[in-house]
């Protein structure tokens, strides 16, 4: 026998040997995907008529002019749009959004703005650049779900600022950042998601000022805002005294150009944005090359202004679907706002209505909506639940309400019975 048998039999008995692989991150493990989501996914049938998605109408996407940009970009500069590029984003890109936003009334330059792999992308570098863990996060309650994650990833302590039908109170803002020292405010001040509320001129004001005095950062979320059908626009919250050197402003091309482009900004004051660069560089280098020129050729070449003049008539034609179906749909005693914009309806049934209880039964009557309660960082409002009135016709939306007062009376038949 050589030497080596006795020490080759032993590696392959150790190699056989299993010891468990080490644990999962403890804030990987903490940060749990959400519970109405196994029940949401039987939505994806196609005779589900689904209030529940976030989803913009596909229908609406400007499919043929953003091919036309695909096309013109590899076919004129092949080269360019298929290499590597700079974590900043495509120049061309960025002075077009910069235009836009000073348009809009917050002067930016092209330097100001970093691209982003959509807006959630903007959201993780912020997380990442900012937050130490049990750094405290301030959000509106309820919260956007997503963000929650990405603050509970972070090792951030949430801390849920109370709110009303106008939104964060700035009031309560101010008491609680007294008392919890957050570094952080997360806000989406303009049909937020997700109760389609909009902050006031004065509550922005007020909400800069309490930031200001405070001492904290603001991310100001607007993935909504061009999606307004009445009333006048309002200033971005990072345009008010106080909030202009604190406030990180977040776009997304998702609900006005195609979700799938996977295309956002970030714009922030000058230490903080490089540092943004450093973190996305480490997350992905850049985002998509070809995207980016796309998107870019896009706003050169097509009229975003028209494209989303049409996405607003349909949206306000579902919206006003939904909010005259809904008084024959919910039980009596049912509140619900009605948004200017944006894609959603928060609704409250009366007390003693579990939105989440509930959500099997609607789902066995082929519609669908989403439980309010998984939205809430502080103590969840089980009556609530989140109505997006985008991805239907006003024809399907009316069958959809028609299905949910049978669902919500069957429901609460069978626990009388
Ligand atoms: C409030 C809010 N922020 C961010 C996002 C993420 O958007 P994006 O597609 O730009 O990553 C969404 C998506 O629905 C959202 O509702």
């Amino acid at each position: 026998m050589p030497d080596h048998a006795p020490t080759l039999v032993t590696a392959s008995a150790s190699a056989t040997a299993t010891a468990p692989v080490p644990a999962l991150a403890a804030r990987a493990a903490r940060t749990g995907s959400s519970p109405v989501r196994d029940i949401l996914a039987l939505t994806a049938r196609p005779e589900v008529i689904s209030f529940a998605g976030g989803l913009p109408a596909p229908e609406l996407f400007d499919a043929e002019g953003i091919s036309a940009a695909f096309r013109d970009v590899l076919a004129e500069a092949p080269r360019q749009a298929l290499q590597y590029s700079t974590s900043e984003g495509d120049p061309a890109l960025r002075a077009a959004v910069a235009a836009r936003t000073t348009a809009r009334g917050l002067p930016t330059g092209p330097d100001d703005l970093l691209v982003t792999t959509g807006s959630q992308q903007g959201l993780t570098l912020l997380a990442t650049t900012l937050l130490e863990p049990g750094d405290v996060v301030l959000v509106e309650d309820p919260c956007y779900l997503a963000a929650l994650q990405i603050f509970s990833l972070a090792g951030a302590r949430v801390v849920a600022v109370p709110t009303d039908d106008e939104g964060l109170d700035p009031a309560a803002l101010d008491e609680i950042a007294a008392r919890e020292k957050p570094k952080l405010l997360y806000v989406i001040p303009t049909f937020q998601n997700p109760t389609g509320r909009t902050l006031s001129a004065e509550r922005r004001a007020a909400v800069a000022e309490v930031a200001a005095r405070r001492g904290l950062w603001i991310a100001e979320d607007d993935p909504y805002g061009e999606l307004r059908f009445e009333g006048e626009p309002q200033r971005w919250l990072a345009s008010f005294p106080g909030a202009e050197d604190r406030t990180v402003l977040l776009g997304s091309f998702s609900k006005v150009m195609a979700p799938g482009l996977r295309l956002g900004t970030l714009r922030a004051p000058a230490a903080l944005r490089r540092a943004c660069v450093i973190a996305k560089q480490a997350a992905d280098l850049h985002t998509s090359t070809v995207d980016q020129a796309a998107a870019a050729r896009y706003l050169a070449d097509a009229d975003l202004d028209a494209h989303l003049a049409r996405v607003r008539d349909a949206y306000r034609e579902r919206r006003d679907a939904l909010l005259a179906g809904l008084p024959g749909a919910l039980p009596e005693g049912s509140r619900w706002n009605r948004p200017a914009g944006g894609m959603f309806v928060w609704a409250t049934l009366p007390a003693g209505y579990d939105a989440t209880a509930l959500l099997p039964e609607a789902v066995r009557h082929d519609v669908a909506y989403v439980p309010g309660a998984p939205f809430f960082a502080g103590r969840p409002d089980p009556a609530s639940m989140r109505l997006s009135f985008v991805t239907h016709g006003p024809a399907e939306i009316t069958e959809g309400l028609r299905r949910l007062r049978t669902a919500l009376g069957a429901a609460v038949g069978r626990e009388a019975a």
